[in-house]
C-alpha cells in the first residue's frame, strides 16, 4: 500500500450493480458541496484510458475477456485513475468520492474465480487506502429488476443473476473482515434515508480523520 500525505479525504462506495451506488456518490457529492464542502465525483472504471476503454467494449460483448486479463486492466486503469484524478484532487484538499475502487476488483473478478486475497494484494500495492467506503447492499433480485428497469441497452454480462449473488458474498465477506472501514448501508430504503445515513457516516468519520 503506498502511504499517501495528502491532505484531502477519500470516500469510495461500492456494491452490486443496481445497488445505487452512482445515484448515492452523485448525491454525496451534491449535498457535501452545498454544506460548504470542496467534493468531487470520480468513477471507476474510466472512460478516457486505454485500458478503461476497452474494458467498457468489452461490456457487451458476448464473451467475457479471460479473467486475468480482465483483472489487468481494472488495475491499470485504476493506477491511471489514481495518478490523473484521485491523488492530485486529495493533495489539493479536496473529499473525492469515487464510484467504484479495488474492492469492485475484489468482488467481481473474485466471482470469476480469481483467488480474492491475491487481487486484494496487487491491488494494495499499487492503491491508497480510502478512509472510509460505504458498502451499499441489497438483494440481488430487486438489483436486476432495477437494471431491467433503468437500462435502455439491457443487463450486461456482468450483471447476470448468479454473477452478482457471487459479487454480493465476496463484498460482504470483506466488510466482515475489515469492519472498521467498511460500512454497509441497506440500500433498500427510500433514497433521501440512504443519503442521509451515508452522509452521517461520512460526517461522523471527517470530524476524526483516521
Ligand atoms: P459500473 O459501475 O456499472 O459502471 P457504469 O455505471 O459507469 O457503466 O461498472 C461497470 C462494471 O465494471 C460493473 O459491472 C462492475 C465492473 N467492475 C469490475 O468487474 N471490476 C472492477 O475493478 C471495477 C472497477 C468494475
Amino acid at each position: 500500500m503506498s502511504e499517501s500525505s495528502h491532505s484531502g479525504f477519500f470516500v469510495c462506495i461500492e456494491g452490486i450493480d443496481g445497488s445505487g451506488k452512482t445515484t448515492h456518490a452523485r448525491l454525496l457529492v451534491k449535498n457535501l458541496c452545498s454544506l460548504g464542502y470542496d467534493a468531487v465525483y470520480t468513477t471507476e472504471p474510466t472512460r478516457y484510458s486505454i485500458p478503461g476503454r476497452k474494458l467498457r467494449e468489452s461490456f457487451f460483448a458476448p464473451e467475457r475477456l479471460p479473467v486475468e486479463e480482465e483483472f489487468r486492466l481494472f488495475l491499470d486503469d485504476r493506477v491511471i485513475h489514481l495518478k490523473d484524478e484521485v491523488i492530485p484532487q486529495l493533495e489539493q484538499g479536496k473529499i473525492v468520492v469515487t464510484d467504484r475502487y479495488y474492492f469492485s476488483s475484489v468482488a467481481y473478478q473474485g466471482s470469476r474465480g480469481l483467488d480474492w486475497k491475491y487481487i486484494l494484494e496487487e491491488n494494495l500495492k499499487v492503491s491508497i487506502k480510502p478512509n472510509i467506503v460505504i458498502l451499499l447492499d441489497i438483494p440481488v433480485d430487486d438489483a436486476i429488476e432495477r437494471i431491467a428497469s433503468d437500462r435502455t441497452e439491457g443487463v450486461n454480462t456482468f450483471e447476470k443473476k448468479e454473477t452478482l449473488q457471487k459479487v454480493k458474498k465476496i463484498y460482504l465477506l470483506l466488510a466482515e473482515d475489515d469492519p472498521y472501514s467498511i460500512y454497509i448501508v441497506n440500500g433498500s430504503k427510500p433514497i433521501p434515508t440512504v443519503q442521509d445515513e451515508i452522509k452521517d457516516l461520512f460526517l461522523s468519520r471527517y470530524s476524526k480523520p483516521s
